[in-house]
């Protein structure tokens, strides 16, 4: 498998599973299927995403198994915590460096790990718990990225994450944290496929040894079919490209997606991890295929971030993504 070599040394597997939306009821199995049937190294989580402890149940049995002497029960490999390339994400709420560790540690607790590989800010959003239960958003200025860096920082200082990162940065953003930054970030994870291949992005990440993971990288699947911004599973251009090479569009999508970059596709079913997994491996594009991808982008994001935006929110969608 392809990996790229973070700052730390530390190398990421290209295609990893992404765990977004995979239902508590399903991820157990889907990451025990991806890790010991289908042969991923490296699994992206979030605190967000509600379903860690059931990823960490998972992980458990995964270990245990391995280190058994009695791999009898065992249908598939042997696997060890340190062939696993492992994320996780600080959640909005969590960004005061007084909560960054204890809410790393709740992650690798869920996780039952005892070290991340890399711990990312999931968003450059500030939210914090109100009265009346809900949540409400803060200005960056009032809890700026640079101190809650330090605190990420100080996580990796003390061994309980290898590489730390960013989610959802502009090159702004990603400008400003590399003035104050001690360690430098390794990742920055951002929505990334032929709709929105972001050149100017990944450009100023390459120069900065930055890796560029790109969650959603089908496009969020077929959720989109029928909707004005369409499904990437459906281009047109994708779809010849995929019978040129009797592969599937899916495999076209996330063999593009690793070209440059990382790639997270998310999927609980066996038969599409098998098929995600093999993506990098089963061809190689020609300069023919690589116009006519590079061609179909329309700046399109699935995920805009307008769940952060709106009356009382101080971010605006000018602001979050500085465009
Ligand atoms: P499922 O989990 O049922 O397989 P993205 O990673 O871009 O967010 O896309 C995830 C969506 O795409 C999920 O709905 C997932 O559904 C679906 N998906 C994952 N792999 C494939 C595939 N190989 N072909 C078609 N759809 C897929």
């Amino acid at each position: 498998m392809k990996t790229y070599t973070l700052v730390s040394g530390n190398e990421m597997p290209a295609v990893g599973l992404g765990t977004w939306r995979s239902n508590a009821g399903e991820v157990e199995q889907a990451v025990k299927d991806a890790i010991l049937e289908v042969g991923y190294r490296h699994i992206d989580c979030a605190a967000a995403y509600g379903n860690e402890s059931d990823i960490g149940g998972a992980l458990e049995d995964i270990f245990k198994t391995s280190n058994s002497s009695d791999n009898s029960e065992s249908t598939g490999m042997v696997v060890k915590r340190e062939e696993l390339f492992i994320t996780s994400k600080l959640w909005n709420d969590m960004h005061d460096p007084t909560k960054v560790e204890p809410a790393l540690m709740k992650t690798l607790s869920d996780l039952r790990l005892s070290h991340l590989d890399l711990y990312l800010i999931h968003w450059p959003v500030v939210s914090q718990a109100s009265s009346d239960g809900g949540d409400v958003l803060l200005p960056l200025e009032d809890m700026p990225i640079a101190t809650t860096w330090k605190a990420m920082e100080a996580c990796v200082d003390k061994g309980l994450v290898r590489d730390i990162g960013v989610s959802n940065f502009s090159v702004k953003k990603l400008h400003l944290l590399l003035e104050t930054a001690r360690i430098k970030p390794s990742v920055n994870q951002v929505e990334r496929h032929p709709y929105l291949q972001q050149p100017e992005l990944v450009d100023f990440c390459n120069k900065h040894g930055i890796v560029v993971t790109a969650y959603s990288p089908l496009g969020k699947g077929a959720r989109y079919r029928g909707t004005d911004a369409g499904s990437l599973l459906d281009d047109e251009i994708v779809a010849a490209i995929a019978t040129k090479y009797g592969v599937t569009p899916a495999q076209i999508l996330i063999h593009w997606g690793a070209v440059e970059c990382g790639v997270i596709p998310k999927s609980t079913k066996k038969h599409r991890l098998q098929e995600n997994f093999e993506s990098v491996s089963k061809f190689a594009f020609d300069n023919d295929d690589l116009s006519k991808l590079t061609a179909i982008n329309k700046n399109h994001r699935y995920v805009d971030g307008t769940a952060w935006c709106g009356d009382e929110s101080p971010y605006t969608l000018e602001n979050l993504w500085d465009e």
